[in-house]
């Protein structure tokens, strides 16, 4: 990216991965709603269209730029390349995860690498490349997307926990080494929300979840992307380093 380069976009750019459905696609029209160009990042253009058609429908502005977060290379050059064209980059949020569950006693190698490259390892591959432009406009919100089960651990989820709770020391460091550059960066863990990654369970285990979830339901998407969009707000500079529960109670 060229230095000192002039801001070509007057609106905060902020960059959401897996955009295009579930608390990715709320988030990603929340922040187009209070004002922030959004970045829309999922694997195919094709799957973000519907993303893309409801922020405009609403004055809101956006664009589509498809990554496969598990190709590191095509992730640090995502990054690059927003900040090349918007001259800017100003807030990060770290969504996109997939789930490859199974008891610990059956996990394959191939589970384990997969979980850990796209929840944990491309979140470190982004959050290097988005520190120069953030660095350089003197702003930055990071916000990565962690999950109770990172706090608490799961059954059949050895992987997945662990890139969450992996998230959790990453991002508590990126605090301490970016406050001091207007950089904050922050987790925020949802408990059971109603999304594409919960509809699979069963209803026997919902109708057990719900036994441990004081607001006897399950959130919703929207209910996340409120979170982030305070700690992705210039109001929130100093709240930083912190995973922030939401889960209805579930983990208190
Ligand atoms: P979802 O499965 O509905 O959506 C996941 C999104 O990530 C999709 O847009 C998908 O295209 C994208 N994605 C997956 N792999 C990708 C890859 N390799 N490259 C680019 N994009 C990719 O998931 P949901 O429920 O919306 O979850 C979003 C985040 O919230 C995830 O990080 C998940 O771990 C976390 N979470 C979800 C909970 C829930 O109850 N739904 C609970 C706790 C955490």
């Amino acid at each position: 990216m060229r230095r000192g380069r002039s801001r070509v976009i007057e609106k905060r750019v902020a960059i959401v991965t897996g955009a295009s459905r579930g608390i990715g696609r709320a988030i990603a029209e929340r922040l187009a709603k209070d004002g922030r160009h959004v970045v829309l990042v999922a694997r195919s253009a094709d799957g973000l269209a519907a993303t893309e058609t409801a922020i405009k429908a609403v004055g809101g502005s956006c664009e589509v730029r498809p990554c496969d977060m598990a190709d590191f290379t095509a992730v640090q050059a995502l990054i690059e390349g927003v900040a090349e064209t918007h001259g800017r980059l100003d807030i990060l949020v770290n969504n996109a995860g997939i789930t490859r569950d199974t008891l610990l006693l059956r996990m394959t190698d191939e589970q384990w690498d997969e979980v850990l490259n796209v929840n944990l390892r491309s979140i470190f591959v982004a959050c290097r490349a988005a520190i120069r432009p953030m660095m350089r406009g003197k702003f930055g919100r990071i916000v990565n997307i962690g999950s109770v089960s990172g706090l608490s651990g799961n059954s059949g989820q050895a992987n997945y926990a662990a890139a969450k709770a992996g998230l959790v020391g990453f991002t508590k460091t990126i605090a301490k080494e970016m406050g001091a550059k207007g950089i904050t960066a922050n987790v925020v863990a949802p408990g059971f929300i109603e999304t594409d990654m919960t509809h699979v369970l069963g209803d026997a285990v919902k109708t057990a979840f719900l036994q441990n979830i004081p607001v006897r339901r399950l959130g919703k998407p929207e209910e996340i992307a409120a979170a982030v969009a305070y700690v992705s707000s210039d109001e929130a500079g100093f709240l930083t380093s912190q995973t922030i529960v939401v889960d209805g109670g579930m983990t208190s």
